[in-house]
């Protein structure tokens, strides 16, 4: 193989990160398309690429959601706040603190989205998620490359899966995946997320087998 180095930028795909603390300005709308446009160019099985993407701004919509996305933040996590706000959770205080400003505030990101599949059957299988979550994560890419902050989000629908779908019009057969607001950034800044070194996490060819990284 040619000791290359294609001339490819990863800077914006170390650099994306959960960011919740956004601005309410608005996006402007030729950036959505071109975000999406990057979004639906993830993988899908068997290449069906039987996703919608709901775009949602409208404050009527947000509403409810927002509430029940704070019901299901306070039910996981607020009720515990002290425990958090001391460093006493995996969570940890930093996570928290964010996580629940977003909580808060989720409805005055100026945009909304909801990555949707269709036909799941019955019985989703644990890789049921792999065929739009790539996708999701190059949404968020081209959005933090545009300098636009995101974070996926799950809370929303504790509880409240069928009137999500009702308030967003989906055909019988579909369901949300995520909930990504969207939104220029009010604070922090586009940095690598950290993380434990990578020689912590990588097994070669055996589950125990660690090598130094040279
Ligand atoms: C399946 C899943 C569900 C998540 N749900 C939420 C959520 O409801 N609210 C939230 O603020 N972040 C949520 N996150 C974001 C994670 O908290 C975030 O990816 C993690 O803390 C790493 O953040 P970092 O990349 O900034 O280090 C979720 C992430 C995943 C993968």
């Amino acid at each position: 193989m040619p000791d290359e180095v294609l001339p490819l930028d990863l800077t914006a795909v170390r650099t994306t990160r959960a960011m919740r603390y956004l601005r309410s300005d608005p996006i402007p709308e030729d950036l959505l398309w071109s975000i999406l446009d990057v979004a639906i160019r993830g993988p899908s099985g068997g290449n069906r690429q039987n996703w919608g993407w709901v775009v949602v701004t409208d404050p009527a919509t947000k509403r409810p959601i927002a509430e029940w996305y704070r019901a299901g933040w306070e039910a996981l996590y607020g009720k515990d706040r002290a425990r958090h706000l001391a460093g006493e959770t995996e969570l940890g205080r930093g996570n928290f603190v964010s996580a629940d400003h977003l909580a808060r505030t989720i409805e005055h990101a100026p945009v909304w989205v909801f990555p949707v599949l269709r036909d799941i059957g019955a019985a989703p299988g644990p890789r049921t998620g792999a065929s739009i979550y790539g996708a999701v994560q190059n949404l968020m890419i081209a959005a933090r490359a545009h300098g636009i902050a995101s974070a996926l989000t799950s809370l929303y629908s504790f509880g409240h899966e069928d009137e999500v779908n009702r308030l967003l019009g989906l055909p019988e057969d579909a369901r949300t995946f995520a909930l990504v607001p969207l939104g220029y950034p009010a604070r922090g800044e586009f940095v690598e997320p950290r993380r434990p070194p990578v020689e912590t996490v990588v097994h070669w060819e055996r589950w125990g087998e660690r090598r130094p990284r040279e």
